[in-house]
């Protein structure tokens, strides 16, 4: 008898990619021929100047938008447009105000061919898994802005997509609230196992959370470099290895 391989699930591959928009009549670059293998379960963080494309790189592997040149292949297989097998996670959390904690992350999975029971048994799993389980019937008005986020979180996650891609998730929260949720995000990652892109403005975040970190350049005729986080988990933000990560960002960036 043989074994199948186990089928990969959530490895993203981004080959020769490039988009130019158009300003006054005149191409303007954004991405310039990126090439990146991105593993089964990683966690990717995207850093770049304002402007460098981290959020037009995302939306085309959410397949918001289309590429000018190259493809993306998800476990091997081109993708063009959205699919289920992939969940964007905004800076905004985007809730229905008229439906609660649990129906909005219940919300969706039913086109998805999920019975009612067990939209609503997921829907529970996944706000317990964000903390919110004594805010189940609360609306959004009701929450705070943390709050809103992980129920923006968790209604990614009921989805069960393979690949979770983030735009400046925790970008609104204030700086208490945000490191609490990078503690929570880690968990939910290890438990979760799912591959994980997210954009971020903030290196220190990029270095607590992520396994290797994609720099866009500001300059299109240079390359995007990729640094490895090899350090073990939860963090630890005043390691001497995790200062020289933050130092060698910031002399990346030209602040240091
Ligand atoms: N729909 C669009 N039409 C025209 N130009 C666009 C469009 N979207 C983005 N751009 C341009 O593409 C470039 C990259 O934008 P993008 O939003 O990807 O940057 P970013 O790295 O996410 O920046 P930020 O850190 O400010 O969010 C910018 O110069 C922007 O003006
Ligand atoms: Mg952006």
């Amino acid at each position: 008898m043989s074994l199948a391989p186990a089928a990969i699930r959530g490895e993203v591959t981004i080959r020769h990619l490039s988009k130019s928009y158009t300003l006054d009549g005149r191409p303007l670059p954004v991405l310039d021929n990126i090439n990146l293998k991105i593993r089964s379960g990683e966690s990717l963080a995207i850093v770049g100047a304002s402007g460098s494309g981290k959020t037009t790189l995302l939306r085309i592997l959410a397949g918001l938008e289309d590429a000018d040149g190259g493809e993306v292949l998800i476990d091997g297989k081109a993708v063009s447009g959205v699919g289920a097998e992939r969940a964007v996670i905004f800076q905004e959390p985007r809730l229905l105000p008229w439906l609660t904690v649990l129906e909005n992350v219940a919300f969706g999975l039913d086109t998805r061919g999920v019975s009612r029971e067990e939209a609503k048994a997921r829907a529970r799993r996944y706000v317990q898994l964000v903390g919110l389980q004594s805010f189940e019937n609360a609306y959004p008005r009701q929450l705070s802005g943390g709050m809103a986020q992980r129920v923006g979180i968790a209604r990614a996650l009921a989805v069960q997509p393979e690949i979770l891609l983030l735009d400046e998730p925790l970008g609104a929260l204030d700086a208490m609230t945000k490191i609490g949720m990078q503690q929570e995000l880690t968990r939910i990652w290890r438990d979760e196992d799912v591959t994980t892109i997210l954009v971020t403005h903030d290196l220190e975040e990029a270095i607590y959370l992520a396994d290797r970190i994609l720099i866009l350049p500001r300059e299109k005729n240079a390359a995007p470099r990729l640094i490895e986080i090899d350090l073990p988990r939860p963090r630890d933000r005043s390691a001497p290895e995790f200062v020289r990560h933050r130092e060698e960002l910031l002399t990346l960036f030209g602040l240091h």
